[in-house]
């Protein structure tokens, strides 16, 4: 007569003291609290008072919010750009109280009461700020996509020479710079250009500077 072998246990049998064996420990288990669900409630917020382009812009922001996304995502302020979003291409450069700093790098919180400077406060199609003009004088752009940190980042980089500020090739740090190729070059290298019009943006500068300092 043929007996049983344990080893021919069908997968339906096994499935079947699977599922009991969960309903028991499931039945005898406490019962645990629910995870919390995500609500609107959890994101933390709080007020930030900006002044951008002249403009005083009361804002509710998620702390998270770089200064970036507030621009662009909560002012629709779309002219600074995102390009790698990781401090490394200078597309969105703006101006904060009188320095150019890459947006994505800072939380809007941050700059409470700050003075904010984009492109769209610098001019405007028919009213452009010197250095829009070379830019479109010298052709210093062809896809246009770093072009407003371009210029953002060149109308500090002239207050800097101006104010006598040093770069890392300034060979007499005790004289006002002298805005040469190389050092408008240094000054400019966070600023990528994919298109590579970097010698027509050196030549847009070069001419606003030279009638400026
Ligand atoms: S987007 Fe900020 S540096 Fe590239
Ligand atoms: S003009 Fe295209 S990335 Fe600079």
């Amino acid at each position: 007569m043929d007996s049983p072998t344990p080893h021919l246990i069908s997968r339906r049998d096994a499935l079947i003291v699977s599922a009991a064996t969960a309903a028991a420990v499931s039945s005898t288990a406490p019962v645990a609290a629910a995870p919390a669900a995500a609500s609107a409630s959890a994101v933390p917020l709080m007020k930030v008072s900006l002044n951008v382009n002249g403009q005083a812009h009361a804002l509710e922001l998620d702390t998270r919010t770089t200064l970036l996304d507030a621009l662009r995502e909560h002012l629709h302020l779309s002219g600074t750009k995102k390009g790698c979003d990781h401090g490394q291409c200078g597309a969105c450069t703006v101006i904060a109280d009188g320095r150019r700093i890459n947006s994505c790098l800072t939380l809007a919180v941050m700059h409470e009461g700050g003075q904010i400077t984009t492109i769209e406060g610098l001019g405007t199609p028919q009213n452009m700020h010197p250095l829009q003009a070379a830019f479109v004088k010298h052709d210093g752009y062809q896809c246009g996509y770093c072009t407003p940190g371009q210029i953002c980042s060149a109308v500090a980089v002239l207050d800097e020479v101006k104010r006598g500020v040093p770069s890392h090739v300034t060979a007499d740090l005790t004289a006002r710079p002298i805005l040469s190729a190389e050092e408008l070059r240094e000054r400019m290298s966070g600023n990528i250009c994919r298109c590579g019009a970097y010698s027509n943006i050196v030549d847009a500068i070069t001419e606003v500077a030279g009638s400026r300092t």
